[in-house]
């Protein structure tokens, strides 16, 4: 017999278009959950809805840019119109930078802090805003870095946006923990998405030192941390709650 709508579990991903939000959503879509997905255009979700839709769940696909307030509030009100609730969101998207610190431009920080660190931090509080109105127990997952917890050059904008957000978990994990709103985040090293394959085409000198520097010499793939999210969004981490999972191979165990 198919669940009422109200009882089935829901997730937004945001960023899903490609690579690790894409994997995410697949993840949790064969997990059961319904799914809302989201890019900056709705037309680079194609293939992430083609690969949705065998799996049953109920989708919804949206617009977000988490540059702007309006496109949030928006976004999240399209979300709630079509799955009804949210029980889980996954603060996926974000851009990344590759400038030394002697390059990096103030309007370079200002575009990259939008949406990695105040875009992340405002879809939390729409799904706080939800979750607390609607007096329902959820969670959220952040996507941050490994370069987040430990240095690394050529990344210092990125890597103070992802310790930013690894900060912001714990943060909002102690406050919202009354309102039974855990927040925990997963930190990647470099994994094997579309973006990072194309960069490091045409770098293999690059690609090949970078791998050598990771105890278990490989890079991660999009599956592996989709398969953390859903572990951290699923009924055996109840208790777990403003934690940070690695997910590098070892190399923050150096
Ligand atoms: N890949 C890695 O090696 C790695 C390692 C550690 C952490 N991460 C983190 O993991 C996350 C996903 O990485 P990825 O490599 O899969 O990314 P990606 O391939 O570059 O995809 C980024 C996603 O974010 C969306 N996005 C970009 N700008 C946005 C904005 N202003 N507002 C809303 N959405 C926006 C993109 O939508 P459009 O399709 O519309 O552009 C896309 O869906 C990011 O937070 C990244 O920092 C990645």
């Amino acid at each position: 017999m198919p669940q009422a709508a109200d009882s089935r579990r829901a997730a937004f991903v945001t960023g899903a278009s490609t690579g690790i939000g894409a994997a995410i959503a697949l993840g949790l879509a064969r997990d059961g959950f319904d799914v809302a997905v989201s890019a900056t255009r709705a037309g680079n979700l194609a293939d992430t809805l083609a690969a949705l839709k065998p799996l049953g769940a109920r989708i919804s696909a949206v617009e977000l840019d988490l540059r702007s307030q309006a496109s949030m509030e928006r976004a999240m009100g399209e979300v709630l119109g079509t799955l009804g609730h949210l029980d889980v969101l996954v603060n996926n998207a974000g851009v990344t930078l590759r400038r030394t610190a002697l390059e990096v431009t103030p309007d370079e920080w200002d575009a990259l802090m939008a949406v990695n660190l105040k875009g992340t931090f405002f879809m939390c509080q729409q799904m706080g805003r939800h979750l607390a109105g609607a007096r329902r127990a959820g969670c959220i997952v952040n996507i941050a870095s490994m370069h987040g917890l430990v240095g690394y050059p050529q990344r210092s904008a990125y890597g103070i946006s992802k310790a930013g957000i690894i900060h912001m978990t714990r943060m909002l994990a102690i406050e919202w923990a009354e309102l039974r709103i855990r927040v925990n985040a997963v930190a990647p090293g470099t994994v094997d998405t579309p973006s990072r394959a194309e960069y490091f085409s045409a770098r293999p000198a690059e690609r090949d030192a970078m791998v050598n520097r990771i105890p278990l010499r490989r890079f991660g793939l999009p599956g592996e941390v989709a398969g953390a999210v859903c572990y951290l969004a699923g009924p055996e981490a109840q208790y777990i709650t403003g934690q940070t999972l690695p997910l590098d191979g070892g190399l923050s165990a150096y």
